[in-house]
């Protein structure tokens, strides 16, 4: 992920920040949720799903976390505060101290780079945020702060997400292709 900065920035008072081993206990919830969210037929347990994270954050995948400040009152971060690419420790070196105070952890995003496109391969927002632009707002963080402007975004979706199909699409992205599978019979589960 050479090319994707350890970074925290803001836009609208969400910032975000790489994830920390601290975050993988986090991390592995939500991935848990999203797992359930999607209707996707994972069966791993909690403990699996943060040994799996674990193990992307140390090789090929960046795990972004993005935090709301607890009031909407509180300023969004001046450009100044930014950290600089390069200034951070590696990802699961660094602390978890880079939340700033009274802000509430509320999405992820886990992201690969190649030399092709990024791979957006999980995004989630907290169940009690949604509908309320936090999902809208990361990926423009993502595409103003994170990922270089010439790169496209590759994300993919369960064919009856219908919510993250309507949320990709309302966020700029548009259908690309789509995925077949041949099953026994037995195994087929569908939301
Ligand atoms: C999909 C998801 C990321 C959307 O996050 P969010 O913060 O609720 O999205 P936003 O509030 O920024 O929505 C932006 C726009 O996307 C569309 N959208 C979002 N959720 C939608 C829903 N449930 N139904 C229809 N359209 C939706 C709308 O156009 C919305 O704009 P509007 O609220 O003004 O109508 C969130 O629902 C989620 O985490 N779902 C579970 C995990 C998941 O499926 N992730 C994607 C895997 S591919």
């Amino acid at each position: 992920m050479a090319s994707l900065p350890d970074a925290r920035a803001s836009a609208d008072g969400l910032t975000f920040r790489v994830a920390a081993a601290a975050d993988l206990p986090q991390l592995a919830s939500w991935n848990k949720q999203l797992i359930e969210d999607e209707g996707h037929d994972n069966t791993m347990s909690l403990e699996d799903l943060v040994a799996r994270m674990r193990t992307w954050l140390a090789t090929e995948y960046q795990a972004l976390i993005f935090d709301e400040p607890a009031t909407s009152a509180d300023p969004a971060l001046p450009k100044s505060q930014w950290i600089p690419a390069g200034a951070c420790p590696r990802m699961l070196e660094s602390g978890a101290g880079m939340t700033a105070a009274g802000s509430a952890s509320v999405a992820y995003a886990l992201l690969r780079d190649t030399p092709e496109w990024v791979h957006l391969r999980q995004f989630f927002v907290s169940r009690d945020r949604r509908r309320r632009g936090i999902g809208a707002r990361a990926v423009a963080l993502l595409r103003d702060s994170v990922i270089p402007p010439d790169k496209p975004v590759i994300v993919e979706a369960m064919a009856w997400n219908h919510r993250a199909l309507s949320f990709w699409r309302a966020v700029g992205f548009a259908d690309r292709y789509v995925g077949l599978e041949s099953r026994p019979a037995a195994s087929v589960r569908r939301p």
